[in-house]
């Protein structure tokens, strides 16, 4: 079944709000909330800055990072800053879920001086009790299992390249375990996309999460594969994705990683069995000669940039839909 023409185009009346919600992972969002988001992401990218200064004014947004950070976190300061708010950040010893105190007494703690948070941690569960326990929304920063706000940024980036993200062949190669292919693979699913990962066994999806990803695309037609030679995953894709093959925290596997996904390079060989047109993405940062070769992240079709840049106007549309209810915004 098609998303409905009110989904895609964002003006459904009666929608749902996200004000006070919260966002740990792609999924915690319908596909209509998710395209509602894609298209005030879309508008704000374009309106000029001079009418965004107060929306957010006297609202204060909290980083909290386990790891470290470059897009995510000045991505966050400076939409939050654009839009009037006040930021402020705590990384490593200072802040780490769980150690000092519980999840439940940070998060409560926290509630109390701040409008809203966003969370990089390591394991996962701890931000979940986090977020039950905070009384304004807790936004997922990145954690081991999901990357909702990369997920955003790059779905925003393949609607703009491609216009909908409908029917589109999104090949995912490398480590297609970790959290910015589970997010990106959540996403594109929801707005009817099939995503192909290549990978070998060791870094395949289990069978339960493949049948999952189908699941939530049922409504719009996506779907999800998973293809041991690279290939066959890169065949007749619109967008060939990559990330590193060892993700921050997981640095025990570097090895192993290294000698199991080296065929799963993005190389120009490889891209060429894509569509002509097709674009090479990754979350960044990324490590030329690894699971890309410079001709490619360096290449004319190359879009990570853009994606890096829809980092924030993504974030702007979903700060603002959290603590707002949009009022003069068109969703
Ligand atoms: N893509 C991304 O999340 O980058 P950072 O780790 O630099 O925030
Ligand atoms: N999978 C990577 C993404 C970095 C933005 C990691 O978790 O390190």
């Amino acid at each position: 079944m098609a998303i409905s023409f009110a989904a895609q185009t964002g003006f459904a009346s009666a929608a749902p709000t996200l004000l006070g919600r919260k966002l740990l992972e792609t999924t915690d969002l319908t596909a209509e909330e998710l395209l509602r988001l894609l298209r005030l992401a879309q508008y704000l990218k374009v309106q000029a800055r001079s009418e965004q200064r107060t929306l957010l004014r006297d609202r204060t947004l909290a980083m909290l990072f386990e790891k470290p950070s470059l897009r995510t976190r000045v991505s966050f300061e400076v939409a939050m800053t654009q839009l009037g708010g006040q930021v402020l950040f705590a990384q490593g010893g200072e802040f780490l879920v769980g150690t000092r105190e519980s999840p439940e007494d940070a998060a409560r703690t926290l509630s109390r001086y701040v409008d809203v948070i966003a969370v990089r941690t390591h394991a996962h569960e701890p931000l979940e009790r986090f977020a039950q326990a905070a009384t304004v929304p807790v936004i997922n920063a990145l954690s081991a299992r999901a990357h909702p706000c990369q997920a955003l940024a790059d779905v925003l980036t393949a609607q703009e390249r491609f216009g909908s993200l409908a029917g589109l062949r999104i090949a995912y190669l490398g480590d297609a375990r970790n959290n910015v292919a589970a997010s990106l693979a959540e996403a594109s699913v929801m707005l009817g996309a099939t995503v192909q990962f290549g990978c070998p066994p060791t870094h395949r999806p289990s069978e339960s999460y493949l049948h999952k990803l189908t699941t939530i695309g049922a409504p719009s037609g996506g779907t999800a594969r998973a293809f041991t030679n690279p290939v066959r995953a890169v065949r007749g894709a619109d967008i060939v994705y990559t990330d590193v093959w060892t993700s921050m925290g997981e640095e025990r596997y570097r090895e192993r990683n290294d000698a199991m996904l080296r065929p799963y390079a993005v190389t120009e060989g490889l891209l060429s069995f894509a569509q002509p047109k097709a674009i090479f993405m990754h979350c960044l940062p990324a490590h030329r000669g690894e699971e890309v070769t410079a001709g490619v992240i360096d290449g004319p079709q190359s879009a990570v940039f853009d994606q890096a840049e829809n980092r924030m106007h993504a974030q702007k549309a979903l700060l603002l839909a959290l603590l707002t209810e949009l009022k003069g915004l068109p969703v």
